[in-house]
Order: C-alpha cells, then structure tokens, then sequence
C-alpha cells in the first residue's frame, strides 16, 4: 500500500472549483459562451492572485446554467474524486450560483445533484454530501438568503453551512445572523478564516459564528496561544496546503505550517480546495505532504480517521465510512 492507493476523506472541496477545465470549456462550447480569457495555452485556468482566481472562477461558474449542467458536473467531480481514493466528500455548494438564492430553484439543482451524487455513489462506492456556502464578499444580505435556503433544505444530504470568498471584504461579525439562523435549522459550521486573514479572523469565526470547523486556518501559526486553543477544544482544520502554495499563502510545501499545527495537537484534515485550479489532487496533496514531512501511512491513516470523525453526515453514514477506512 502507497499513500496514493489509500482511502481518503476530503472535507473541503468547491464544486465548481472541482470543475475540470475541459468540462467548462465544453459547456462555453455549447452555450456559445466567450471564456477564452479564463483558459492559458495548455487549456488550464489562468488567474495572476487569488483575487483574480475568484473572478475566473465565477466567469467559469456562468457557464454551469442549470440543474443539468450542475448534474454533469456532479458526475465529473466525483469521477476525479473517487480517482483519487476518496470514500467520502463534502462539497460547498452556493444557492447563488444555483438559481439565484431562490428557494423553489435551489431545491430543484439540488435535487439535480443528489441524482447524480446517487449515481456515482452506486457506481464509484464514493459518498458525497453538501455544506451550504454563502460568499462573503457578496455581502450579509445575500448571505441571509442563501442562510434561508440552507435551513429549508437542512437533512440528511445539506449537512453544513459555511462562509467562502474574500476573506477580507467585511467583518465576520455581519454573517452572525446567518450562521445562527442555520444552526438552529439543524445545520453543522465551519467558516473559511485564517487563510488571507491572520489569527485574528480565525478568532472572529469561533467567537462570532462559533462554527466548529475553519476552512484553513493555518495563519493560526502566527499566535501560539490561539493554536493551544484549538488544540484544547478541539476545532478541525480543513487544511488545503496545495491551495496555499500554489495561492503563495506560502512559499512551498516545506514552509506550510500543517505539521507543526499537528504537532502541537490541532486536529488538522487534508483537502485540495479547487484542485484544477491548483493542479492538485487529494493523491498529489498526499504524495507532497509524505515528501515535505516524511509522514509515513500512519500519519495519512490518523488524518483520514480525524477527518471521518469530524464530517457533518449522520451517524450511522459516519460509522460506514470509518469502516471503509479500517479496511484500507
Ligand atoms: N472559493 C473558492 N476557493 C476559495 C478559497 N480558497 N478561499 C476562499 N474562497 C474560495
Ligand atoms: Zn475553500
């Protein structure tokens, strides 16, 4: 057994971030849409910063038009997924992008996605459940809205809800609403902090939103006191250190802060965020990582079982996906 053959959690995945290039070009084909300016020579997205990656990737997303383009895409997202060894997946999905924070609209690209998420379960053995997302950067109003289709879709399959975009625009405080109206529908969270955001914004998003998981959070590092605080109450990191390379959060793999985080007893998980857009996949994050660290299978073994434990799905889904870990 390599680290690349073992079965793998990932608790943070976009999904139209997931898209693979090709697919997306194949979409402009048909609609007649102009994305040439997204694309480089070798057919890759091409963005200069991050800022840039998050308008390429929504030109990217207005191609994805309807629940059967959402559909399609499921399928090939989970096609890559289960390529890679993952059992079990959580996807950010954004009722922005799937019909206009319109309730009636989200329910039927969601019932569109689940079709798709059965399929490839039946086929691929991979499980696949959803975290509601808002954008910060579209601000709280829309945020509320996108809260309200979260919480009348809140069950079994939409598990969580969470904050994505940029990271800098307006203050965490602004989403309290949001975040506690989901938590009362039933909804687990997790906010994304501490990846253009220092220390500080890790604290807001536990203080303010009291999510129990942090989308990154590795600019955690930069306040001892804050990672013991993690560490004791055991908040999940959904660390996706391909992302902060190629994003240049960090110089390179063996300056990212995931190991010493781990060493000092912070549950950290492992994700690929956007892989195309960062040339990644849950394999090459694995693969990277036993480079950088020398983690060896017992390390990857221990951040899958963590990863498991601190999904969002029900209990007995849980319980199934640690067994399919053991038997690895
Ligand atoms: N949306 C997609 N990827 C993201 C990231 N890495 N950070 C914030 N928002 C995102
Ligand atoms: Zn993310």
């Amino acid at each position: 057994m390599t680290v690349s053959d073992m079965a793998k959690v990932e608790l943070h995945l976009h999904h139209e971030g997931a898209a693979p290039p090709a697919f997306i070009r194949g979409l402009a084909a048909e609609k007649k849409v102009d994305l040439s300016g997204i694309f480089n020579e070798h057919g890759g997205y091409h963005y200069k910063d991050f800022w840039d990656f998050l308008k390429v990737y929504e030109a990217a997303t207005s191609v994805l038009q309807t629940p059967e383009d959402y559909a399609r895409l499921t399928t090939a997202v989970l096609e890559e997924s289960a390529a890679a060894g993952v059992v079990y997946s959580e996807t950010f999905l954004s009722p922005d992008f799937c019909g206009d924070r319109d309730v009636g609209a989200w329910r039927e690209y969601l019932a569109a996605i689940r079709e798709a998420a059965d399929a490839a379960e039946a086929e691929h053995g991979i499980v696949l459940r959803g975290i509601v997302t808002c954008i910060r950067h579209f601000g709280p109003q829309k945020a509320r809205e996108t809260a309200a289709c979260a919480a009348e879709t809140a069950g079994d399959w939409i598990v969580g809800f969470g904050i994505a975009g940029d990271e800098n625009a307006g203050a965490l405080e602004d989403f309290v609403w949001s975040f506690d109206c989901t938590r009362e529908a039933g909804l687990r969270l997790t906010a994304h902090a501490g990846e253009w955001g220092g220390p500080e914004s890790v604290r807001d998003a536990l203080d303010h939103l009291r999510v129990e998981r942090i989308g990154h959070g590795v600019r955690a590092i930069e306040d001892l006191a804050l990672v013991d605080r993690l560490a004791e109450d055991g908040v999940v990191l959904e660390v996706c250190p391909g992302s902060n390379v190629v994003l240049g959060v960090y110089s390179d793999w063996r300056a990212h802060p995931i190991h010493r985080l781990r060493e000092r007893g912070v549950k950290v998980t492992v994700s690929t965020d956007d892989p195309p857009f960062f040339h990644t996949t849950m394999v090459n994050e694995y693969n990277r990582l036993a480079d950088a660290f020398e983690w060896d299978e017992g390390v990857f073994e221990d951040i899958a079982r963590t990863s498991a434990e601190a999904a969002f799905c029900d209990v007995a889904t849980k319980d199934k996906i640690l067994k399919r870990l053991e038997r690895s």
